[in-house]
């Protein structure tokens, strides 16, 4: 198959990012290697175990199977881009529930769970099982995690009634 190497710009936590590559390069290595953003993480490379995960657009996808040039002109977020400050309310909840073990999975878990608490403001279990059950935890930390999502939730609904 034709590859080319043409310029490629998207938007990247809010800032444009140029660059020159393969078009078929896994957008996770452009995060990492070309953006020097390394919070998003390699696990397994074919799309099976959610720790690449970033948003493209409103929608969690897995960056080491997506090619950069599906991402021309669009928005990608990050795990550093989620929040301006670390405190979005996953962030903080995954702090007090003190969800991660090794850590490993976890950015991938809250971006993809960033997109689960848009969909489902106040998810039950099975809508949690549903959508994060892609993003595999080997330190079994799925209770937690659980537990963070309906009080990352709690939190946003409270915000939005008070808006
Ligand atoms: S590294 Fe992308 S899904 Fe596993
Ligand atoms: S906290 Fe270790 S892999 Fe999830």
């Amino acid at each position: 198959m034709m590859t080319a190497s043409l310029p490629i710009t998207f938007q990247l936590n809010g800032h444009p990012l140029t660059v020159a590559v393969s078009d078929d390069t896994p957008l996770l290595w452009v995060i990492r290697e070309s953006a020097g953003l390394t919070g998003t993480k390699f696990g397994c490379g074919i799309g099976l175990c959610g720790a690449c995960t970033v948003h493209l657009g409103r929608r969690a996808v897995r960056a080491c199977i997506t090619p950069v040039k599906d991402v021309a002109g669009a928005q990608v977020t990050t795990i550093e881009g989620l929040s301006p400050d670390g405190q979005h309310p996953l962030q903080k909840a995954w702090v007090q529930t003190q969800a991660p073990q090794c850590g490993y999975c976890q950015s991938g878990q809250i971006m993809q769970a960033a997109a689960l608490i848009r969909r489902f403001p106040q998810p039950t279990d099975e809508d949690i099982d549903a959508v994060m059950n892609g993003n595999l935890c080997r330190c079994m930390a799925y209770v937690r995690i659980r537990k963070a999502i309906k009080i990352a939730a709690a939190e946003v609904r409270g915000a939005a009634s008070h808006a």
